[in-house]
């Protein structure tokens, strides 16, 4: 037996996936930061990825300007910082300073990435377009790296990190040690 599911909230049936914080530099020359968990790959080679806006945010209009965005992939035990990242908004606080990162160069852009984050992947904007209040930025991925020992042969070795999903609102799910594991026969 089926339930109908509210329409405007279909996206919900779709989460817990993985959030992460998206960088890039605005035009004042600050580096801002957003929680950011519809994004998807779209191809692998060339390798291309693509991250969902509001039109509205401060982000949208950052990455308008520079024409390119840094996926940084948090640990779980920096949740709140991605919090942070997802509550407030850039044009009215410095959320560097306020989620208490530290940036470095990227490796082949002109902006930042978050010195803390696990993975990070480079990517300039070949694409964008508007759709019902959402800005789809697509962007060819130049580069990316993760920190030593946390990736295996099939990906992330939840044994030595935590991966933080984001299920809705303030509600996620942690991909660590305890999470079910299988193989496909
Ligand atoms: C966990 C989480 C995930 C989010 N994912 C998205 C997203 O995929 N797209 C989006 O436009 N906003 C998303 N948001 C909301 C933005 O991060 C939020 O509006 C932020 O304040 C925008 O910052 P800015 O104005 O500095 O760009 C998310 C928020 C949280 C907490």
């Amino acid at each position: 037996m089926f339930q109908t599911f509210d329409l405007s909230s279909y996206y919900r049936l779709l989460h817990p996936r993985p959030v992460v914080v998206v960088t890039s530099t605005c035009s004042d020359g600050r580096v801002n930061a957003m929680a950011c968990s519809w994004f998807t790959p779209v191809s692998e080679d060339p390798p291309t990825v693509l991250i969902v806006l509001d039109v509205e945010s401060y982000t949208a209009g950052c990455i308008d300007w520079c024409g390119e965005f840094v996926i940084n992939v948090l640990p779980a035990e920096l949740l709140s910082k991605v919090w942070i990242a997802g509550s407030v908004s850039g044009r009215e606080v410095d959320k560097i300073k306020a989620m208490g990162v530290k940036l470095m160069r990227c490796r082949k852009l002109n902006t930042y990435a978050i010195e803390e984050s696990v993975a990070v992947i480079e990517a300039q904007v070949i694409n964008k377009l508007e759709v019902s209040g959402s800005k789809v930025f697509i962007g060819r991925v130049v580069d990316a790296y993760v920190k030593e020992g946390v990736v295996g042969r099939y990906g992330w070795d939840l044994s030595k990190v935590s991966i933080p999903l984001h299920n809705w609102g303030r509600s996620f799910y942690i991909l660590d040690r305890g999470t079910k594991h299988t193989y496909v026969k």
